[in-house]
């Protein structure tokens, strides 16, 4: 579970970096992750600069910006969005840990001053809490 420490950390670190990341790690994911691209399959250019793409990925890195002010009830802020990945979009929830993980690469690599130990422990809980609370409704 998310200490307050965590929620302090990640607060902080994400106030830092919002607005400079926005869409690095969702475009990472498609590339070295290729088979995420089957969700993405009615989009017309598949390549992962095309613009339908970058706008994706500000669209997911503002959700995660949403969910970090939604830190301390994140089933219950992130419902909705559960609920859509689950029931219309049906993403398989090991897509979560994925995304996850291409995050924190993008962020150690983009912000590596920033991106101390302990940012990464609480980033690393955070997202996996996130995770959980997506895939709430899948249950
Ligand atoms: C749509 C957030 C993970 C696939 C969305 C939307 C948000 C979002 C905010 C737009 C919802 C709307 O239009 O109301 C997130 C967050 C994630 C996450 C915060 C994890 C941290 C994933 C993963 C996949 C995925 C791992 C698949 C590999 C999709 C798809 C859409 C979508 C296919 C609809 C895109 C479209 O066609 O417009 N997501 N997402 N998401 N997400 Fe996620």
């Amino acid at each position: 579970t998310l200490t307050a420490k965590d929620k302090q950390t990640v607060k902080a670190f994400w106030a830092k970096v919002s607005g400079k990341s926005r869409t690095s790690a969702p475009l990472l994911m498609l590339v070295v992750y290729p088979q995420t691209k089957t969700y993405f399959s009615h989009w017309q250019d598949q390549s992962p600069n095309s613009p339908a793409a970058r706008k994706h990925g500000k669209t997911v890195m503002m959700g995660v910006g949403d969910a970090v002010t939604k830190i301390d009830d994140l089933k219950e802020g992130l419902k909705e969005l559960s609920e859509l990945h689950a029931f219309t979009l049906r993403v398989d929830p090991a897509n979560f840990k994925i995304l996850s993980h291409n995050i924190l690469v993008v962020m150690a690599v983009m912000f590596p001053t920033d991106f101390t130990p302990d940012v990464h422990v609480s980033l690393d809980k955070f997202l996996a809490a996130v995770s959980l609370a997506l895939a709430e409704k899948y249950r």
